[in-house]
């Protein structure tokens, strides 16, 4: 397994908001955790990036066991997120915004060069506004410019917090099939989703609530079993 939690418990203050949380994602899958609002998935990113400590449990990462190694140096080893709401920097360019995603992997613009060039064409519609500032783009293409500017950094998995956040589901159809082309040219994906529309897209389902796991199995055997929703996310 590339990625393995075992039994992790971490919150905020006194607050436990994951009870014993496990999960693994095998090289080249993508693996949704879904839940409802409030559940924990975006402090379980956290403590996977390693900005929230884990109070216990283990989180081992190509072979190794994570501990307290800080979020840069996880980054550095190809463990890279995409944050809630994109982290986007509104005022910097999308070059500017691009090139931010090679500190991560801590290599410079002239070396990031084929990068970026690879990810314009992956993104054809960032090319077109590389001097224009962030702000101008549209929700999509700013959710195009997040995953590109993670792609610089060359990740070996990269985690998504809402893929779909405020996106229509034209868009947020378009983004996982390019997903699904990155995955086939190696790169493997948790992703976080409270929409069970991206069972469609993944291989493989976690499904969490109120801090714990409550079922997994093939994405296509839970999309079968077809009250999903209804029984686990409202
Ligand atoms: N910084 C914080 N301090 C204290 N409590 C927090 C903090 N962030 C989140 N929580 C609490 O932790 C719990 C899980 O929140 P979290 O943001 O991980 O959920 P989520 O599944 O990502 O929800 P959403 O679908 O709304 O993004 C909630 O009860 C929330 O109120
Ligand atoms: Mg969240």
């Amino acid at each position: 397994m590339l990625l393995t939690v075992e039994r992790l418990q971490t919150g905020y203050g006194r607050l436990e908001v994951l009870h014993e949380v496990s999960l693994a994602v095998d090289r080249g899958e993508i693996v949704t955790v879904l839940g409802p609002n409030g559940t924990g998935k975006t402090t379980l990113m956290r403590a996977l990036s390693g900005v929230l400590p884990a109070w216990s449990g283990t989180v081992s990462f190509d072979g190794r066991d994570l501990g307290r190694t800080p979020p840069e140096q996880r980054a550095a080893l190809g463990l890279c997120q995409l944050p809630e709401g994109r982290g986007i920097f509104q005022t910097l360019s999308v070059r500017e915004n691009l090139d931010l995603g090679l500190v991560a992997a801590r290599r410079s613009p002239v070396q990031g060069r084929a990068d970026r060039d690879r990810v314009l064409e992956i993104f054809p519609e960032l090319s077109a506004r590389l001097a224009a500032p962030a702000a101008s783009l549209s929700g999509g293409q700013q959710q195009m410019l997040a995953l590109g500017r993670a792609l610089m950094s060359r990740p070996t998995l990269l985690m998504i917090d809402e893929l779909s956040f405020g996106l229509a589901p034209r868009i947020v159809s378009e983004l996982f099939a390019i997903i699904r082309d990155l995955r086939d040219d190696g790169v493997t994906f948790l992703v976080v989703e409270q929409q069970a529309s991206v069972l469609e897209v993944s291989d493989r389902t976690y499904v969490m609530r109120d801090g714990r796991n409550v079922l997994d199995d093939d994405s296509a055997v839970l999309l079968r079993s077809g009250d999903l929703a209804g029984s686990y996310l409202r």
